[in-house]
């Protein structure tokens, strides 16, 4: 922007240059001119509620929150009508808050009311503080609402309504007291909360806390209940005057910075890639903090980034390797289970040769422990027989962007998502899956009045937001996506420059359509014609498209088919290579995307270099010193395969349930038996490390130093929070040991030499560095020598030799289906507040507590039909096998449609149902395709979903926190016309 596109705002006797409709608080706080502003942050934006940030403006008192700047505006922050408002302000707030610092838990450098008491220098106050006839609210799981400490900022209520657009809160501002309400007020426990925290994290002050920081942040803040009274009566006593109360807690609050270690971590749940400060205690996790610049979520988490962190302290955790001794494990120490490990792989390669073994990484290892993974199965085994679990959800989105325009992974970030005019999903259930993405989607859509056009066979929370909700046949959508991109052409409605000059292979593929006619989908997919050429025209009505999608996709027969039919639409209309647009695979697990990106697949180095080809691997072959296989190795599901065939006699398993989550779970923990020597890697005892010889004991993230790469490519930080639990050590040092043990000393001292390693031979890499990671500093990949990175993609050309994309005719294959025996559908996927088969969500009380069980979704149809209702207890077989459990009766499925989450790891456990079909393409299973038949056991049952559960709850949306009533109370006078009304000289208020 150049000097012309700014406003010239003259502040304080001086000029600043803000930007055209700027806001003037913005502009006052990116100048530093220190005005108060406690209900303002800077990922919620004005709110106006708490009157504090009051500067005079062309001769008026206002705030400067809520004032947009103006060529020639006059604004004076320290003209003294302006202090005395700012302190009214402060007076009002000052009687709905209990200054009780020192005993206060939230007292630590951060409340926002002690630090305006402190730096405006109020001694006393006017208003006295007066109690509420409310209780504190402590029914919830996670945290606690207090009503007398709350100052009405709205704050949450912008959070929650606004930015996790899950539409809890509101103020009620026409009780004589107002205050937060839950629903339509309702005790939190009982509400539509999600417990994604964000209202926690936003609030300025100690109303809503954490119930994990209660009693534990302040060393006088921890006594017995009912004693807090009295030591809040007692510091009022001793501290005479606010000046002396801020400076007594002031040093008390500095001491506790002895005892709290603040660490930078990224979640370790799903692939949005939430980053945040975590507080520890010894090893307690007492909260987790994210930041205004945390660049993937700002202030955003989930429930189970924000609260899911029991698992790391579960007595569960395994302390020591484990060696089989008969049917039982015997522990054991590090000296003796990695000579023995290190022996057997040696014995079996020896006599089977290098390909008899297998490894699989998990994309809960970092980036740093993929590549160690795959360089340890290369140069320390030689072979190619590694993979990781993006082969059982992503691998198929990977492909079809490969096809195409050259990189897998999503175009842009996720604000670029929210910022396309017309955003898509398909058979992703955004809003469980990944929360933070789903509410930028929201809120797009809620206050910018973006298009959001929902395509799943669910009725999930984002179809019942969506502004078009199709609900395809299971497993057509490449149907439907190659009608809607052949009438597009048909019409003439194609980006013809982009295709001219940015794409090749339009007549190839323009033949390739000819059959997917408006009638075919209609008859394929069962979306009418006419819906098909709303979608159509909306597409190319939008100036701008994003499409994200997930399993519903990727876990078919045609997943890479259906990914590559998403991407040519896209290309087709110019949808590439710009902010706001592009394809958005969104990524399961925190770092499925690093994980393959760092190495380990069976065909590729790290940064998806061919192991064909013969200059990479020379390459390789120069810095590991070895010769290096060229061949491709088995990927997951062929490593299982080979197993029955009696090719593949060892395995190494690292932090993956892959006998739980493998397509055809009996097939697949059949194989196990039959293996020779069998290593896993856990942080529990899983199913998987129950069929082990030696199970190895690893550590958590917060254990450890490393770095991940979430949905949008950019790669993050994580530092070390706590120390490892009993023996158990990060995965790089195990892998590290055993490559020892096998001759190859690597000598990492640090998982950052490690990334230099892969930087020095990673072209993708080239210029990613710890130095350049530091704190909250990411980096998009790919990532230039000099250290530039691409957060948009594509926008000089796309990464084949000519610089231009392709279009990659596909055919669609039919779906398994039902016939008249298994006449049911399943579909399965996550739920938002246990992540996969819960092995570790379920280890978190409060989680456990709103979301005790798995549950089977019938529809009302199929419920009568039955003769069953929500609570039944029935069995569902497939060809594969048979789960049982409870039936919930819901509308969000249809038909014949079941659906079952996947948290479960026993008698509800999915994919004792699901086949080994797979993607051909990738050979990713394909879970979505499964078909079934029911037998009911018993009428009578509990609902699986207890009363307490969000989804029983009554969202109340409503757009901000409705500040107008407030100013519309009798009781209340705006301070500038306080101030104004009793004359500029002699009010000392
Ligand atoms: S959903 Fe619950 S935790 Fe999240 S902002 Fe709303 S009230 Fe707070
Ligand atoms: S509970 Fe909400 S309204 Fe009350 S102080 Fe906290 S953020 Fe503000
Ligand atoms: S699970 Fe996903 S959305 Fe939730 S906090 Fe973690 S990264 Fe963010
Ligand atoms: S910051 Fe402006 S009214 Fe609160």
């Amino acid at each position: 922007m150049n000097l012309a596109d700014h406003t010239i705002v003259t502040i304080n006797g001086q000029e600043y240059l803000g930007e055209p409709n700027g806001n003037l608080l913005e502009l006052l706080r990116s100048e530093e001119i220190e005005v108060p502003d406690v209900c303002y942050h800077p990922n919620l934006g004005p709110l106006q509620t708490c009157d504090t940030c009051i500067v005079e403006v062309d001769g008026e008192l206002q705030r400067a929150c809520g004032t947009t700047i103006e060529a020639g505006m006059q604004v004076n922050t320290t003209i003294e009508d302006a202090k005395i408002a700012q302190k009214l302000a402060m007076d009002e707030i000052m009687s709905n808050h209990e200054l009780y610092c020192t005993v206060c838990d939230y007292n630590n450098g951060t409340c926002e009311i002690h630090n305006s008491v402190r730096d405006l220098g109020i001694e006393h106050q006017d208003k006295p503080f007066e109690t509420k006839p409310y209780e504190v609210d402590n029914s919830g799981s996670f945290y606690r609402y207090d009503p007398n400490q709350c100052i009405l900022c709205g704050r949450c209520v912008e959070a929650c309504q606004d930015l996790e657009v899950n539409e809890t809160l509101l103020i009620d501002w026409d009780r004589e007291q107002p205050r937060v309400i839950w629903d339509n007020d309702v005790p939190i426990d009982q509400s539509s909360c999600v417990n994604c925290g964000q209202c926690v994290t936003a609030c300025p002050c100690n109303a809503l806390m954490e119930k994990s920081m209660l009693g534990e942040a302040g060393y006088l803040t921890g006594p017995q209940p009912g004693t807090l009274r009295s030591m809040i009566e007692f510091t009022k006593k001793v501290e005479t005057g606010y000046g002396s109360l801020m400076a007594i807690s002031d040093s008390e609050a500095k001491m506790r910075e002895d005892r709290i270690e603040k660490t930078k971590t990224v979640c370790t749940y799903c692939g949005v890639g939430c980053s945040f400060d975590v507080w520890t205690k010894g090893r307690k996790v007492l909260k987790v903090q994210p930041q205004a610049e945390s660049p993937a979520n700002g202030m955003a988490t989930c429930v189970k980034g924000k609260f899911g962190w029991d698992y790391v302290n579960s007595e569960e955790r395994l302390t020591k390797p484990l060696i089989r001794e008969g049917d039982h494990f015997r522990e054991t120490e590090w000296e003796e289970a990695i000579p023995y490990v290190a022996r057997r792989f040696q014995e079996i390669k020896d006599k089977e040769g290098a390909d008899a073994l297998g490894f699989v990484a998990t994309s809960k290892e970092t980036n740093e422990e993929s590549y160690l993974t795959q360089k340890f199965a290369r140069q320390v085994i030689g072979t190619n027989n590694v993979d990781n679990c993006s082969r059982y959800c992503q691998s198929p989105a990977t492909k079809g962007l490969f096809r195409t325009v050259g990189y897998g992974g999503d175009s842009g970030t996720a604000d670029d998502i929210a910022k396309a005019e017309l955003i898509i999903t398909i058979g992703s259930n955004t809003a469980e899956a990944h929360p933070v993405i789903a509410s930028k989607i929201k809120r797009a859509q809620k206050l910018h009045g973006h298009k959001l056009f929902v395509f799943d066979l669910r009725k999930h929370e984002m179809a019942e937001r969506a502004d078009k909700f199709m609900s395809p046949t299971p497993g057509t959508d490449l149907v439907w996506l190659q009608a809607v991109t052949k009438y597009i052409l048909d019409q003439g409605w194609e980006d013809k420059d982009f295709l001219q000059n940015w794409v090749n292979g339009l007549e190839e593929y323009k033949q390739s359509l000819e059959g997917y006619t408006l009638e075919y989908a209609q008859s394929v997919t069962g979306i009418s014609e006419d819906t098909l050429i709303e979608v159509a025209e909306t597409i190319h009505e939008s100036e701008s498209v994003a499409i994200c999608w997930a399993m519903g996709v990727t876990q078919q027969k045609n997943g890479s088919d259906t990914s590559t039919a998403i991407s040519n639409l896209l290309l087709v209309t110019g949808n590439y290579g710009r902010p706001g647009v592009g394809a958005y695979p969104l990524r399961g697990h925190n770092n499925v995307q690093g994980a393959s990106d760092f190495g380990s697949m069976p065909d590729c180095f790290p940064g998806y270099q061919s192991t064909e080809d013969d200059e990479v691997r020379a390459r390789y072959e120069k810095a590991w010193g070895v010769e290096l296989k060229k061949e491709r190795g088995r990927d997951n599901h062929q490593m299982v395969e080979a197993i029955h065939k009696g090719e593949l006699k060892s395995l190494w398993i690292q932090g993956e349930e892959m006998g739980i989550v493998d397509a055809n779970a009996n097939h697949v923990q059949a194989a196990f038996e039959k293996l020779d020597f069998f290593v896993v890697q856990d942080l529990f005892l899983s199913k998987t490390a129950e069929f082990a010889d030696v199970v190895l004991p690893s550590v958590p993230s917060l254990e450890k130093d490393g770095t991940f790469v979430n949905t949008e490519r950019r790669i993050q930080r994580l530092y070390r929070a706590l120390d490892p639990t009993g023996d158990a050590k990060p995965d790089w040092v195990i892998i590290s040991m055993l490559a020892k043990e096998m001759g190859f000393d690597w000598g990492y001292s640090h998982p950052s030499e490690i990334m230099d390693e892969v930087a020095s031979l990673t072209p993708l890499f080239a210029g990613v560095s710890y130095e350049r990671l530091e704190g909250y500093n990411s980096l998009q990949w790919p990532v230039h020598a000099d250290g530039t990175d691409e957060p948009v993609l594509f926008v000089e050309s796309f990464p084949f030799d000519d610089g231009k994309a392709k279009l990659y005719p596909v055919e669609f294959i039919e779906p398994v289906g039902v016939d008249e025996e298994f006449d049911l559908h399943i579909n399965n996927g996550r739920i938002l507040e246990h992540f996969h088969e819960g092995n570790m969500t379920y280890k978190s009380e409060g989680i456990t507590r709103k979301t005790p069980y798995c549950w089977i979704e019938v529809s009302p149809e199929l419920a009568k039909d039955r003769g069953i209702k929500s609570g039944s207890f029935v069995r569902i077989i497939s060809e594969s096998g048979s789960v049982k459990g409870h039936v919930t009766v819901t509308d969000r499925v249809q038909g014949k449609e079941l659906y079952i989450p996947m948290n479960d790891n026993n008698e509800l456990a999915i994919n004792k149902l699901t086949n080994s079909d797979v993607d051909w393409a990738t050979n990713t299973p394909a879970y979505k395709d499964t078909r079934a038949k029911m037998k009911v056991i018993s009428v009578e049952g509990e609902d699986p979903i207890p009363h307490n559960n969000h989804r029983r709850g009554n969202r109340q949306p409503q757009i901000s926190v409705h500040v107008e009533k407030k100013w519309a109370r009798d009781d209340y006078v705006f301070p500038g016309e306080r101030v104004r009304a009793h004359g500029k000289a002699n009010n000392k208020h």
